[in-house]
């Protein structure tokens, strides 16, 4: 289906069985991810971002659905064969670097240990990573007298040892300042665009918006929402010259250079912020009246069911051919988190109604 899609979860279901209980993390979970994409995902906790990266990892198994990532097909993979995409197709970053580093070792010995116990010992390589990353002047250190930031780059030396095609970054600026956060992602944003790699990076840093190409949104282990941008990255530099740390701190606001567009997936199926259904008072499971109107799809509250606000909130703009008015009511809905949402623009896949 997409030629070019480095990683496609359809309908991704995965179940953790603790003692009696079963955690669904993930709920039918759809996604795609072009080669040399670079996208983040943002959700609360709990809302499966891990569980994602490691099924696109391979670290884990989904328990049903699809999952393709590089023409290969995770779920059908054998376990040897599974270990060896680990090992070829991917590279982690985790948040916490004393997942994939030792202190006591310098920068060097760091990127050259993983190398050595796959026996593939090149001092050359480790000198030419740490060198990608930028951290050729400070190899000799211990990693003890390095900060957050520059410890976070020789974790992403490591995770490019094997000359993966995709990088995966579970929080990888969790740990660390603004500023530093800011740098990092200029070296995942110059990695994408130099080495072509497909980089997924989990985050709750809401800044990290400006430096990726697209951001999806997960919430109850079903992809939820994604802002994407309305230039290019490119576009975007010629304006500003090179993203430097002061523009991305003092970046305006994610609204002004992204839209978001919610998911209907393959089902017809999805998820309406929260905040919109609170304000017509819908919770839990409700019933709802769906109409086509003018080239919208209109949600509205069946009759006689009770009214908590005074008029019935349109939610329909989302599916809307033409621009929506602004909306000056009194119940104009507030936003959800962790983005304000901007104003609310046309579905691109949105059928012709007449
Ligand atoms: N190994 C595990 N065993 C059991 N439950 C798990 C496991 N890993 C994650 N979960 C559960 O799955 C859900 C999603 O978790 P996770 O993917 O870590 O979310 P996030 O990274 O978005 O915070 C949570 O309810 C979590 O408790
Ligand atoms: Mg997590």
């Amino acid at each position: 289906m997409h030629s070019m899609a480095m990683i496609v979860c359809e309908n991704l279901v995965k179940i953790y069985k603790v003692a009696d209980l079963e955690v669904f993390a993930l709920q039918g979970l759809d996604l795609t991810v072009e080669t040399g994409e670079m996208i983040a995902i943002i959700g609360n906790s709990g809302s499966g971002k891990s569980t994602l990266m490691n099924m696109i990892g391979g670290l884990d198994r989904p328990s049903a659905g699809r999952l393709m990532v590089n023409d290969k097909d995770l779920l059908k993979m054998t376990d040897q064969d599974l270990f060896k995409y680990k090992r070829e197709t991917v590279g982690f970053v985790w948040q916490s670097n004393s997942r994939n580093l030792l202190s006591y070792l310098t920068a060097q010995e760091n990127v050259e240990l993983p190398m050595l116990l796959s026996g593939h010992h090149k001092k050359d390589r480790a000198l030419e990573l740490l060198d990608a990353v930028g951290l050729s002047a400070r190899r000799k250190n211990k990693l003890s007298q390095l900060s957050g930031g520059e410890q976070q780059r020789v974790a992403i030396a490591i995770a490019l040892s094997n000359n993966p095609a995709i990088l995966l970054a579970d929080e990888p600026t969790g740990a660390v300042d603004t500023k530093t956060a800011a740098s990092l992602m200029g070296l995942f944003r110059e990695l994408n665009r130099q080495m072509r790699l497909t980089v997924v990076i989990v985050t709750h840093d809401p800044r990290v918006a400006r430096s990726v190409d697209r951001v999806v949104a997960i919430r109850d282990g079903k992809t939820s929402s994604e802002l994407l941008r309305r230039r290019s990255v490119r576009e975007e530099m010629q304006d500003v010259g090179a993203l430097g740390e002061a523009e991305f701190v003092s970046q305006p606001d994610v609204e002004e250079t992204h839209e978001e567009l919610i998911i209907l997936d393959a089902a017809g199926r999805l998820q309406l912020p929260r905040d919109y259904l609170d304000a017509m008072g819908l919770s839990g499971k409700s019933h709802v009246k769906v109409d086509m109107e003018e080239g919208r799809i209109v949600v509205t509250r069946p009759e006689g069911m009770e009214q908590s606000q005074e008029e019935t909130q349109d939610v329909s703009q989302l599916y809307s051919e033409e621009e929506p008015e602004p909306t000056e009511r009194k119940g104009k809905l507030a936003i959800p988190l962790p983005f304000k949402l901007p104003k609310r623009k046309k579905d691109q896949d949105n059928k012709e109604t007449e």
